[in-house]
């Protein structure tokens, strides 16, 4: 299991009954989570800042219960996020990929040019940026782009090279091989589901393999990492590596792990998993 335990700013503090309470800065909220299935011992807290409640219709709402700010910042090692609890019980950014960006980081050489795609908030657009990197950062919705700004501005990192995408994944790729364009490192995290600003439809199972076989052409012949993330519950690890192992090996050798990536749970030595991720490395 690759965990991310190399949080100051943010901690899992505990897991159970379907449910998640963590501690972002100095706030602790309390949301839902399908995998933690589990009861423990005595009830979960209930004495939070913001707590969402799912509604039975979908979708759900926050309560706050203390006079919060709309949004705040916590930092991971020197890079910085504005935190803000959004209408689908995300906060904008995912703590667990807290280790990716270490690799990212650490396999950038300076002067890569990487490809961060389904980019969100820009976690990852921000440590190949901090580890010296000129970033292309895709993503369909205009508002996850503006965030992903303001967190390299928050992070110091404005005077980077990074252009700012707001595309549909596939097109953008299409379009990079037909100018020939090519990346040492390429990032991709998809959703499960998901839409293009033009409402391309983008379902995970149907397109993934051929989606990292058209990006895997975009590679140099020498590149420093390519990094897949899958939130797709039941996806197996091996899912993910076979699929490296068969896009990207041939084209450029190397080697590929992957693991189930997660969150240590306090100090209870549980770990709770948020998904899958395959690494390639020279
Ligand atoms: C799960 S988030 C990615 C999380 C991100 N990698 C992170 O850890 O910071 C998925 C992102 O994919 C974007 N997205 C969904 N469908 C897309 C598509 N067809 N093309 C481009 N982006 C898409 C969504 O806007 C969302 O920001």
């Amino acid at each position: 299991m690759i965990v991310s335990d190399c949080w100051q700013d943010y901690a899992l503090l505990e897991a159970a009954e379907g449910e998640k309470v963590e501690r972002w800065g100095k706030y602790v909220l309390r949301r839902p989570d399908p995998q933690a299935i589990w009861r423990m011992d005595k009830p979960l807290r209930s004495r939070v800042d913001g707590f969402y409640h799912r509604s039975n219709r979908g979708g759900g709402s926050w309560e706050f219960f203390t006079n919060m700010p709309e949004r705040w910042t916590v930092s991971m090692d020197d890079l910085s996020f504005y935190v803000r609890p959004t209408g689908f019980k995300h906060t904008g950014l995912f703590p667990e990929q807290a280790a990716n960006w270490r690799f990212i980081r650490s396999h950038t050489k300076k002067g890569d040019k990487v490809l961060n795609l389904f980019a969100y908030t820009g976690g990852a657009t921000l440590a190949a940026l901090a580890g010296g990197a000129d970033v292309v950062h895709v993503d369909a919705s205009k508002g996850m782009v503006a965030w992903a700004k303001e967190n390299v501005a928050l992070s110091g990192l404005a005077d980077r090279y990074v252009r700012f995408i707001v595309d549909d994944c596939e097109k953008f790729v299409q379009r990079e091989l037909r100018r020939g364009n090519r990346y040492d490192g390429i990032i991709m995290d998809p959703p499960s589901y998901g839409r293009g600003p033009g409402g391309e439809m983008w379902k995970l199972e149907d397109k993934i393999f051929d989606f990292i076989r058209l990006s895997a052409q975009l590679l140099t012949d020498k590149p420093s990492f390519f990094v897949l993330n899958s939130y797709t519950t039941g996806l197996a690890p091996t899912v993910l590596k076979n699929m490296i192992s068969l896009a990207v090996v041939p084209r450029v050798g190397g080697q590929c792990m992957a693991d189930e990536i997660g969150l240590p749970i306090g100090n209870s030595g549980l770990v709770l998993p948020c998904g899958a991720t395959a690494r390639w490395e020279p």
